[in-house]
């Protein structure tokens, strides 16, 4: 049974080689102590994921990340400087000590310092316990492999009720959205996956257009194209007319359907609707809460109409396309 810990508890078990459920400002991840290998591989064991796909590693303060990276471009650092603590992951060339099982053999590591107080002191903790100078956590989203990231503790347990696992609840996620991954290991940067922090601001500090390549490796998997996906049919529509069209055929093939996103004068056909919010960022917040709600009420087919595909908007709209093709 999955198991609701203390800090405390959750530091114990973590060095002693368990695997925890950790609360971050994005999403809950799936955590093991970055420098046990045993410990890591059972985090893809009950997550049921493959063991080439990365995972992130997750560190308590931005001084860490010199020891956990071999290289920095000058560009890195201010981004380090600007988004860290925050929901920005980096990859950088991987130091010899960082082990295989955490990168799935690559040469290169996946960093980032969560905003999350109770996440920061954890690794703080762990570092503590095990005498490490520079304690770090590998995590990937606390969900099973393919479906919807969880937003707070109750939807790790219902994941993962099955498991014995403890489960540190740090409240809903603030971002609610995956962290933005920047490649930092050329002398160029490259965002790999849209995400917390808008291309708009890793552009504004960098003072340049970062280029986006979220296809680039399907190995990765917030790159594979069906990826965050609901038990219900996701179909996404870019247009009011698209959304119109769609509508009267998803009507057509299914009994319980729901929208997201649609004016009023056009939802009034489903049987469960949700607007957008004109703030984005509580769109990012609500945007797996829902998607899980719209399961729970038994919902068939999703209807949505994407947001505009600015700041945040680009993010959420990426998340619903992956949907979309499950
Ligand atoms: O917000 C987040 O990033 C959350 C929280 C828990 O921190 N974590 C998360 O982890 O979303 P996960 O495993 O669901 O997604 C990690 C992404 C994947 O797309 C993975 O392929 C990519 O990071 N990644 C990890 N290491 C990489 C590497 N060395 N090169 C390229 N991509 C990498
Ligand atoms: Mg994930």
């Amino acid at each position: 049974m999955s198991h609701a810990v203390n800090l405390e508890q959750a530091a114990q078990l973590l060095a002693r080689g368990h695997v925890v459920a950790i609360p971050t400002e994005t999403v809950y991840g799936l955590a093991a102590d970055a420098t046990q290998p045993k410990a890591i591989l059972k985090v893809f064991e009950i997550k049921r994921r493959p063991l080439e796909h990365p995972l992130i590693v997750h560190l308590a303060d931005p001084e860490g990340i010199f020891h956990w990276s071999a290289h920095l471009p000058r560009f890195a650092s201010i981004l380090i400087e600007h988004f860290m603590p925050g929901p920005l992951t980096i990859v950088t060339r991987r130091p010899p000590h960082v082990a295989k099982e955490i990168t799935g053999g690559r040469d290169s590591v996946a960093l980032r310092v969560p905003a999350h107080p109770l996440t920061r002191a954890l690794i703080q903790r762990l570092g503590e316990l095990r005498s490490l100078p520079y304690p770090a956590i590998a995590a990937p989203s606390a969900n099973r492999f393919g479906s919807v990231s969880p937003t707070c503790a109750a939807h790790v347990h219902a994941d993962f009720h099955g498991e014995d696992l403890g489960v540190l609840d740090g409240g809903l996620c603030s971002a609610g959205i995956e962290s933005t991954i920047v490649d930092c290991t050329k002398e160029v940067p490259t965002i790999l996956r849209l995400g917390a922090i808008p291309q708009e601001a890793i552009d504004g500090v960098l003072g340049m257009r970062v280029p986006v390549e979220t296809h680039g490796d399907v190995r990765a998997p917030g790159m594979l194209p069906a990826h965050y996906a609901p038990r219900a049919k996701v179909v996404v529509a870019s247009s009011l007319s698209e959304f119109q069209s769609l509508s009267q055929k998803l009507r057509e093939s299914y009994r319980f359907v729901a929208s997201i996103g649609a004016p009023r004068e056009l939802s009034s056909e489903f049987n469960h609707s949700i607007p957008w919010s004109d703030d984005m960022e509580a769109n990012a917040r609500a945007l797996y809460s829902t998607l899980r709600h719209l399961d729970d009420l038994g919902v068939e087919a999703v209807l949505v109409l994407l947001p505009p595909l600015s700041g945040l908007g680009a993010a959420i709209a990426d998340r619903l396309l992956r949907a979309s093709k499950a």
